[in-house]
């Protein structure tokens, strides 16, 4: 399988994950139900599950084993998309190529549908169907907790709502990207680590490669938000201007912020690389990101 292959393999065995996970009930909470359906099936690249069973894999474990947390972690940055978009946050009428989940649901039902997915996902985690011991079980659960949480995803997004529309110094920005969006690539890496059994020196290492994936990541996400396609991208262009987001774009330009994606993503490749393991589909993936479209 070449690397293009091998992506779009992992992403739908992701899929398959889900699909395996996650029923519509058609009880009373009926409506709930199909509302976490539409955004959790509405597609999405599967980033965070495929780099998850990616370290799991590159450290010699069958990514199978990461089956319930791939789910987790992608029903939680389905969650925080589906918040995201909603009124009082970016106000967003398109995600994922299709209307976004207030829109067709209502707030009500977005909201409480977020809520459900992030619940569902530690409902999903314990269930432990690939076995794993109860050791690795329990630090991965902490892991996605804490990366989900005050000090993680919702953290970053705290600091992204204060900040809109006021001066914010490159310090400050990256404390926010740290947290809104690295911190859900890093709980992806590293449960993926933590299943493996990886060693410290792997665990710290592989933290740091995910670190400086996850900034390149939102800077193009930045950078995309200004230069993308939106019916390639599947959500609007000019969000971040439309609610006057403090950006690395905004902050430096488009240029600078070019440069920042390529250098974050290039330490990722070295930090890859001194871990002496077959890395070779996360080097492809760090460099196919780079100037990703979508
Ligand atoms: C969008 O994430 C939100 C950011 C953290 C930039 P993705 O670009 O991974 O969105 P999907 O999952 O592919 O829709
Ligand atoms: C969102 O950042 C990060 C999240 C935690 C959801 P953005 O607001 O830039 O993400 P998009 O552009 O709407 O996907
Ligand atoms: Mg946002
Ligand atoms: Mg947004
Ligand atoms: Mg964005």
């Amino acid at each position: 399988m070449d690397f293009k292959q091998e992506l779009i393999f992992k992403a739908q065995q992701a899929d398959k994950f889900i699909a395996e996970r996650f029923f519509v009930n058609e009880n009373r909470q009926k409506l709930l139900y199909e509302s976490m359906n539409y955004s959790l099936s509405a597609g999405g690249k599967r980033l965070r599950p495929v780099l998850m069973m990616s370290v799991c894999e590159m450290l010699g474990t069958d990514f199978n084993k990461t089956a319930d947390f791939a789910c987790a972690i992608e029903m939680i940055h389905t969650y925080s998309l589906i918040h995201d978009d909603l009124p009082a946050m970016d106000n967003d009428k398109f995600r994922r190529g299709k209307l976004t989940n207030h829109i067709v649901y209502g707030e009500d039902m977005a909201i409480l549908a977020g809520d459900a997915l992030l619940n569902k996902a530690f409902e999903v985690a314990l269930s432990n169907t690939a076995g794993i011991t109860a050791d690795k079980l329990v630090k991965s659960l902490a892991v996605l907790a804490q990366m989900s949480g005050s000090e993680g995803m919702i953290g970053g997004q705290v600091v992204d709502i204060q900040n809109s529309g006021s001066d914010i110094d490159e310090k400050t920005l990256e404390y926010m990207y740290m947290l809104k969006t690295c911190a859900l690539i890093r709980a992806s890496g590293l449960v993926g680590a933590i299943i493996a059994g990886a060693t410290d020196d792997e665990y710290k290492a592989i933290d740091k490669y995910c670190i400086n994936l996850g900034m390149a990541f939102q800077i193009q996400d930045d950078i995309l938000d200004i230069e993308g396609d939106e019916k390639i991208l599947g959500k609007p262009i000019g969000s971040d201007q439309k609610n006057n987001k403090k950006t690395f774009v905004s902050l430096l330009g488009l240029e600078k912020s070019k440069e920042l994606v390529k250098t974050y993503s290039y330490n990722a490749i070295d930090i890859l690389q001194n871990l002496k393991r077959n890395s070779e589909f996360l080097e492809k993936l760090t460099i196919y990101l780079i100037d990703r479209n979508i």
